[in-house]
């Protein structure tokens, strides 16, 4: 589905709450200097990873609605759109936002295949881009350029320091699990890369494509391997539906399961298949700071929704732009002011403070959580400010 307001139907019951928020606070900050500031959010509001993109959305209107009056005094109008988290489709909806609705920046996506189209989109115009949750590496590494920036993750970072704990454990033989695609396959490459150095060993590498969610052959195949431990990517509606059938296995407290999403956005819908199933990531609903339970306060006040680190990307997406837009006083047209204000910025998220490296990925810590009830409760720091893959695979940028 396409077109400016292709929100399902939850979307704008949730949305519908914050829409007024915003629609009171920020008119009021606007100077008459400048038109209204065009955001494209290009999100997937259908399909598995729907719930992502309705947090993302939430987030990002969060942030936008605490920084009342001061994103560089520009009117906001946002532009949606269903990606559908379809590749095929990515490069000529992104050009659509650009070409047809004039967005000033967009804020997208989640699948890293399509974000592969925005990218090309972002090189070819120059328009800004944020992505708040696609990891694919090549966007902030060959492919990066001055005009995107990431406030998530790239695939590899949240797996890579996975590996070795792992394997640390005296698990050394492992079989990963996952879907068909850049971000399946980067974020099993992250934790292979930490593995493999620690002695471990893959029995073997099992796909599936991307967003099917037939596991059981492959689960049988599991059980007949059996292997001391088992690396997964899935997210979403897979992920819910993963951990249920995994629990329905029977493998569920026999071989250890270790992910990075799995467990994120779907505590409540899975119940009990979740708990004690630990994870690495660069969030934890968990994360017992100041700042993070202001932030599920103020989230829950808003949606009456718990939120979940696609939440918090959406939030840190819309802080950045804010401390963007406030260094140019709302000019985009200052191109270098702006880059290099996002450049610098240092974003005092829910996760913990971030910075941008010289590729436009976060650099950031990455913990060690376990589902206890309904929270990843985190348990440790499994990386302190990882800077991952090394921003020397950028060559775009200077140094
Ligand atoms: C991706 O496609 O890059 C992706 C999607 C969902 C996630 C993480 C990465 O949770």
């Amino acid at each position: 589905m396409n077109g400016m307001f292709s929100y399902t139907r939850r979307t704008l019951l949730r949305t519908a709450s914050i829409a007024g928020l915003l629609s009171i606070c920020l008119p009021r900050a606007s100077l008459a200097q400048f038109s209204k500031l065009k955001i494209g959010l290009m999100l997937p509001y259908t399909g598995t990873f729907a719930p992502l993109g309705v947090a993302i959305s939430n987030g990002f209107r969060l942030a936008l609605s605490e920084q009342d009056g001061n994103l560089g005094g520009r009117e906001i109008e946002i532009v949606s759109i269903d990606d559908e988290s379809d590749p095929a489709k990515a490069a000529d909806r992104a050009n659509q936002l650009v070409s047809r609705d004039k967005v000033d920046v967009i804020v997208g996506t989640v699948h890293s295949g399509v974000q592969m189209g925005i990218i090309k989109i972002a090189r070819d115009t120059g328009v800004l881009n944020i992505i708040p949750n696609a990891g694919v590496e090549a966007a902030t590494g060959v492919l990066c350029s001055g005009n995107v920036f990431r406030a998530s993750f790239s695939n590899g970072q949240p797996a890579f320091p996975l590996g070795k704990i792992v394997a640390d454990r005296g698990l050394k033989n492992v079989v990963t699990l996952a879907w068909k695609y850049g971000a399946g396959e980067e974020s099993v490459a992250g934790f292979k890369d930490s593995f493999l150095k620690a002695g471990g060993k893959i029995l073997k590498e099992l796909w599936i494509p991307f967003p099917n969610v037939e596991f059981q052959s492959l689960l049988t195949e599991i059980a007949s391997i059996k292997p001391q431990a088992v690396y997964v990517f899935f997210a979403g509606g897979g992920a819910a539906k993963f951990l249920k059938d995994w629990q329905a296995a029977g493998l569920k407290g026999k071989i250890p399961l270790f992910s990075t999403f799995l467990t994120d956005g779907v505590l409540e819908a899975v119940g009990d298949a979740a708990e004690g199933i630990e994870t690495a990531l660069h969030y934890g609903d968990g994360l017992d700071t100041p700042r993070n339970r202001a932030f599920q306060l103020a989230y829950a006040k808003a949606f009456k929704l718990q939120p979940d680190v696609y939440a918090v990307q959406g939030y840190d997406s819309g802080l950045l732009l804010g401390i963007g837009l406030r260094a140019v006083k709302g000019d985009l047209k200052q191109r270098k002011a702006l880059i290099a204000a996002l450049e610098n910025a240092e974003i005092d998220s829910p996760r913990g403070k971030w910075r941008m490296s010289r590729a436009h990925n976060p650099i950031q810590d990455i913990y060690l959580r376990k589902v206890i009830g309904r929270e990843n409760k985190v348990i440790s720091v499994a990386a302190k400010g990882l800077d991952y893959p090394s921003a020397l695979t950028c060559k775009l940028l200077p140094l």
